[in-house]
């Protein structure tokens, strides 16, 4: 595919550099989900097993190039050294002798942890220099952390350069998977869009357009392109300054192809809160006083269809205001029906972004989707067609 693998390069007796996304979320002091520590056990066992010495290099949080304490990386260790089972070595320096002495000391199996890269004011600019530094702490890189991808840093894309890079096991997945959800899919291809803004998601609509068969838009985002077709949708979210770019994304879809599929019923409500009084009514019968809080039942049937009718399903963003009950009926509903035909082999379903992934969890439905990305910024940009500087650096 145009990167090398761990399988690709000589790790016995290397001290391997290894770039991870362990950038999560933290209440007060503990950490409250560990799906992307999780996630990079398989890369740090296949290069100990192939004899490497694992040096991690991470950020965490947005520094912005100043010591933060609070966003140091040794709060994460323990964390890490419950989900890996081995003894993490926490070092309060990323480059310099600090950093080398650690490295030196630890014990065979042993996993070195260095401070937030961050922390170095180098490492959001890519600096050439920072970048020199690293480079002298180990013998190969290997880049795990997709879901950093989207950054051209210090220790994402400038390390590449410098030392002989491979992805990790994490990333190679994330890649394969990607691959074959927009890349060379198994057609029919359905794409769900949901989330508040067309604003914020005008570049990943546009591309969609281009690459799948269907296109199914949820969520405030649905609201623009009911108003782009001339429908009132009294007091909802919506963009009504986005209407005439709407109408260019459904000229786009349909010169290239693809059909899009808006709602043909909503759940409206006068009060955007919990359990709010809400009615089902036609899409383009929302009351001038309601708001549009979901999908209603026959659009979820509609999806459902699409869904069964499709080889492959990439879903970004909730159907409606999932996070209050019940107007997370749609997005439950066409989850489960997602995560059904997955488990009996008729769908590949791939889903990425942090609402998506919590929608999704939610429902109930993510341990049966193929692939579910720990990536937010990264699986979007990828999904808008742009390169991440990351996964380009792992070409060169
Ligand atoms: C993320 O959490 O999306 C990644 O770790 C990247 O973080 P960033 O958006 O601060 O670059
Ligand atoms: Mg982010």
């Amino acid at each position: 595919m145009g990167w090398k693998t761990l399988d690709d390069i000589g790790l016995a007796g290397k001290t391997v550099l290894v770039r991870v996304d362990i950038n999560v979320p933290v209440e007060a002091g503990r950490v409250t989900d560990t799906t992307r520590i999780d996630k990079i056990k398989p890369t740090v066992e296949d290069i100990i097993a192939r004899g490497g010495r694992v040096v991690l290099l991470a950020h965490f949080d947005r520094p912005k190039g100043k010591v933060v304490p609070e966003m140091s990386l040794g709060h994460i260790a323990p964390a890490l050294e419950t989900s890996l089972g081995r003894k993490v070595v926490f070092c309060s320096e990323s480059i310099g002798d600090a950093a080398a002495t650690a490295i030196a000391g630890a014990a065979p199996g042993d996993v070195v942890l260095l401070e937030n890269t961050r922390f170095h004011a180098g490492e959001e600019k890519n600096d050439p220099a920072l970048a020199a530094e690293m480079a002298k702490l180990g013998d190969v890189f290997v880049n795990d952390a997709f879901s950093a991808a989207h950054r051209a840093h210090a220790s994402t894309a400038g390390l590449a350069h410098l030392l002989p890079a491979a992805a990790g096991r994490l990333m190679e997945a994330e890649l394969q998977a990607l691959e074959a959800a927009l890349g060379s899919p198994k057609r029919p291809v359905v794409a769900v869009v949901g989330g508040a803004k067309v604003s914020t998601k005008l570049d990943l609509l546009g591309n969609l357009v281009t690459k799948v068969d269907h296109l199914v838009i949820g969520g405030g985002m649905a609201n623009t392109f009911l108003v782009a077709q001339g429908i009132e949708v009294g007091k909802s979210l919506a963009e009504r300054d986005m209407a005439e770019t709407a109408r260019e994304i459904l000229g786009k879809a349909e010169a290239a192809g693809c059909t899009i599929h808006l709602p043909v019923d909503v759940v409206v409500a006068r009060e955007f809160k919990a359990n709010a009084e809400h009615d089902v009514v036609a899409a383009n019968a929302c009351p001038a006083d309601a708001m549009i809080l979901d999908a209603g039942p026959m659009s979820v049937a509609a999806i459902v269809k699409v869904f069964e009718a499709s080889e492959t399903l990439i879903w970004n963003g909730p159907l409606g205001a999932f996070e209050l009950t019940p107007f997370d009926t749609a997005t439950n509903a066409a989850a489960k029906s997602a995560a059904t035909l997955t488990r009996e082999g008729k769908l590949i379903s791939v889903a990425g972004g942090g609402d998506t992934v919590s929608a999704l969890n939610q429902a109930g439905a993510a341990e049966d989707f193929t692939f579910i990305s720990t990536a937010g910024g990264a699986f979007l940009e990828w999904m808008e067609g742009k390169e991440l500087p990351g996964v380009a650096a792992l070409m060169a």
